[in-house]
C-alpha cells in the first residue's frame, strides 16, 4: 500500500521547483493530483510528465491571488473528484529591495500571491477539505519567517503571515478533520534563488549561514511534505466524533 493511495491532492505552484518535486512524489506515492500553476505550458508539462493511477496529473492553469481563477479551480476538483484530500500551497515570489525604495507595487504583488493566494485557495478549498474527513493542508512558509536577511522585507513580512495563519487555521479546522501545518525551508536549490546559488561570491554567503553547508534539494522538502500529507502523520478524530462534540 502507498503512502497516499487514493487521495487527491492539489499543489499550487507545481509547474517547477519544490511544487513539482511535491507533485511528482505524491503521485508516486498513489495520489491523483492537480497542478495550478499561473505558467499554464510549465504546468501542462510538468502534469503530462507524471504518471498517475487515472493517467496523467491534471493541469488547471491559476493565478492564485485571482478569486475568480481559484473558484474555478475549486469548481474543477469538485467535478473531477468531488473532494480534496491534500492541498499544498506552495505558490509563492519574491522581491528583492531596500524598505526604503520598496513601493506599494512590489509589496502588493508579493502579499497578493503569497497571501491572499494561500487565503483564497484555503478558503475556497473548505467544503471540498471537509468532504474528505482526512484531510491535510500543508502550506509553504519560509526560514525567512523567524530569519531576516537584508531587502527581503516583503518576502519575510508574507511568510511570516503564512505562518501566522497557519496556527488559526489549524485551529479553526481541526473539527472539521482537516490537518494544516506549514512547512518552513531553508535555502533551497530552485530557479527562485537560482540567481543567488549561481553566483559562487552569494553561494558562500548563503552556505554559510547553512549548518548542513550545502543547499537543500526540492526533494527535501518534497519528503517533508509527504510525511504531513499521509496518514502517519497525527489526524483528528474528524467530524462526528465525541470529540467534535465536545468542541461544539
Ligand atoms: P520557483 O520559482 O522555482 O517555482 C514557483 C512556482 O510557482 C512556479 O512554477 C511559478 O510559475 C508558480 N507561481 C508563481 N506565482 C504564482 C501564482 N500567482 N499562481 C500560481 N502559481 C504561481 O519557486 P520555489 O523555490 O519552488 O518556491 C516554492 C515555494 O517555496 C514558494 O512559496 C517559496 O516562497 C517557498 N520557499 C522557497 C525557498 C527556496 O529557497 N527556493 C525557501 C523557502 C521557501
Amino acid at each position: 500500500m502507498r503512502r497516499l493511495e487514493d487521495k487527491v491532492a492539489l499543489i499550487t505552484g507545481g509547474a517547477a521547483g519544490i511544487g513539482k518535486a511535491i507533485a511528482e512524489t505524491f503521485a508516486k506515492e498513489g495520489a491523483e493530483v492537480i497542478i495550478a500553476d499561473r505558467n499554464a505550458e510549465d504546468g501542462a508539462a510538468a502534469a503530462a510528465g507524471i504518471v498517475t493511477k487515472n493517467g496523467a496529473a491534471i493541469s488547471q492553469p491559476t493565478d492564485v491571488s485571482d478569486i475568480a481563477q481559484v473558484k474555478a479551480l475549486m469548481d474543477r476538483v469538485a467535478e473531477l473528484f468531488g473532494r480534496l484530500d491534500i492541498l499544498v500551497n506552495n505558490a509563492g515570489i519574491g522581491e528583492r529591495s531596500d524598505f526604503r525604495h520598496l513601493d506599494d507595487e512590489a509589496w502588493d504583488r508579493v502579499w497578493q500571491v503569497n497571501v491572499d493566494g494561500t487565503v483564497r485557495c484555503a478558503r475556497e478549498a473548505f467544503d471540498l477539505l471537509r468532504k474528505s474527513g482526512r484531510a491535510s493542508v500543508i502550506n509553504v512558509s519560509s526560514l525567512m519567517a523567524n530569519k531576516h536577511t537584508r531587502q527581503m522585507s516583503a518576502y519575510s513580512a508574507s511568510k511570516g503571515a503564512i505562518s501566522a495563519l497557519t496556527r488559526s487555521l489549524a485551529v479553526e479546522y481541526a473539527p472539521y478533520g482537516i490537518r494544516v501545518n506549514h512547512l518552513a525551508p531553508g535555502y533551497i536549490d530552485t530557479d527562485m534563488i537560482g540567481r543567488f546559488t549561481g553566483n559562487p561570491l552569494i553561494a558562500k554567503l548563503l552556505l554559510g549561514q547553512t549548518p548542513l553547508r550545502r543547499f537543500g534539494a526540492p526533494q527535501d522538502v518534497a519528503n517533508a511534505a509527504l510525511f504531513l500529507a499521509s496518514d502517519e502523520a497525527p489526524t483528528s478524530p474528524g467530524r462526528g466524533s465525541r470529540w467534535m462534540a465536545a468542541w461544539r
